[in-house]
């Protein structure tokens, strides 16, 4: 392993199907006014409203809320959602939901306070935060971003057409989160396997970087079998409680930061997807598919030996007789099949993208350098144009 690193992580995490009950031991750890996020109403029809608000009420606390976040949160609804937490002195921000109600609580909490315009600061220059930080807790409900135990927060503008994460720091990771399974059986299907697509990639994202042997390889090939395992058994059958929980553990540790120590991490195919989500509000997770394969046969010519090693390990592929390319490539043609037996989306065209979009997609594509060979406007449009 190379490089020096830091680890730490300050989530505490509450994981199982009587989870909900530690909420009660996190509350009095907080003042009395609570923001209570959610989103387009799914906590509603599963009954896990009620609970979350007869906890609140148990515990005291004055419940403010901030419902209809959207999948990909838009600048216009942070804003309100500050006002809100300002004019409320709000003391906690209990995010319930799916990545997106947590990226939204993250946001406001560091976006509240902030005197300046937060898109402006945070997402547009990149800045740190130097103000208030509101403390943010997740109940989670929808698997795939590890939100949950991260410093993520990704903000949409529709008016400019640009979707872009932020990292923030451990400040900013959630003080809290519940992960209870069987929250996910309702997921309709499309989400679900979107999500599980996410996770292959935030994995993929941080594996196909570097070429040392280096533990957190090993880790995430076993996270990434562990993944295909499970998920070709919940897509058969959703309420296969051992399968969903296997896949939000390893949602969890594909991006709470361990992963990636010791790797440069590449996060193009996010880059391409955060674009392409910009132009057409698509589903995280169907952006990531649809342009995995194209970006991933283009760049294998560079990181030869990792493609042979992601074959072999992960997809089982057997190297005798073959040449490196070979098995690499037949490593990929599985990954492929695999990805269309689960139903995900496999071309940009189904996600709504045209022809005169691609070249401002590709535009508004952050080119960043850490894997295995760093873009240029023209292959990002290729990539694009091999997409559709
Ligand atoms: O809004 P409701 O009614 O709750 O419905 C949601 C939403 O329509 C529904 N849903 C969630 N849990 C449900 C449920 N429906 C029924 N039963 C349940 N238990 O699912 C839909 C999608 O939810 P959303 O939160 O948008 O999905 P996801 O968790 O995939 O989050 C996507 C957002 O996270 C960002 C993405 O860019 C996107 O904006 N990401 C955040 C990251 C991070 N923080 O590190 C990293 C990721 O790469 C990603 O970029
Ligand atoms: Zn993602």
């Amino acid at each position: 392993m190379k490089g020096n690193f830091i680890y730490s992580n300050p989530t505490k995490l509450y994981f199982g199907e009587d989870s909900l009950k530690f909420l009660n031991e996190e509350l009095p750890k907080y003042g009395k006014n609570v923001l209570l996020v959610y989103g387009g109403g799914s906590i509603k029809k599963t009954g896990l409203y009620d609970e979350i608000v007869k906890i609140l009420k148990v515990n005291g606390k004055e419940i403010f809320e901030d419902a209809g976040v959207m999948p990909n949160p838009t600048v216009e609804k942070l804003y309100e959602g500050c006002k809100r937490a300002k004019a409320n002195n709000v003391d906690l921000i209990l995010a319930v939901g799916g990545g997106s109600v947590c990226d939204y609580a993250k946001a406001v909490s560091v976006s509240a306070y902030c005197e300046e315009d937060p898109w402006d600061k945070y997402f547009l220059r990149m800045e740190d935060v130097d103000n208030k930080i509101i403390p943010v807790g997740c109940v989670l409900t929808m698997v795939g971003t590890g939100s949950e135990m991260n410093g993520g927060s990704v903000i949409t503008n529709p008016a400019t057409k640009q979707k872009i994460g932020h990292v923030f720091g451990e400040n900013v990771f959630p003080k809290f989160s519940i992960l209870n399974p069987v929250y996910t059986y309702t997921v309709p299907q499309y989400q679900m396997v979107a999500g599980f697509f996410d996770i292959m990639s935030h994995i993929l994202e941080q594996y196909f970087s570097g070429d040392d042997d280096n533990t957190s390889d090993y880790i995430m090939e076993g996270l990434l079998k562990s993944l295909i395992h499970s998920s070709r058994i919940a897509v058969k059958n959703p309420k296969d409680y051992e399968a969903r929980s296997n896949i939000m553990w390893t949602a969890t540790w594909a991006l709470n930061t361990l992963v990636a120590k010791g790797k440069s991490t590449d996060w193009m195919v996010h880059m391409i997807g955060q674009a392409i989500g910009g132009y057409t509000d698509a589903t995280h997770g169907m952006t990531l598919s649809a342009v995995s394969l194209p970006y991933y046969r283009h760049i294998m010519p560079y990181g030869l030996q990792k493609f042979k090693r992601y074959a072999i390990n992960v997809w089982n592929v057997n190297p005798e007789g073959k040449t490196d390319e070979q098995t690499a490539k037949e490593g990929l043609d599985r990954m492929e099949a695999y990805m269309k037996e689960i139903g995900l989306v496999m071309n940009i065209k189904d996600l709504g993208v045209t022809e005169d979009m691609l070249d401002g997609i590709a535009k508004n594509t952050f080119i960043l350098k850490g894997g295995y060979k760093v873009l240029s406007h023209e292959e990002i449009v290729e990539i694009l144009k091999a997409s559709m």
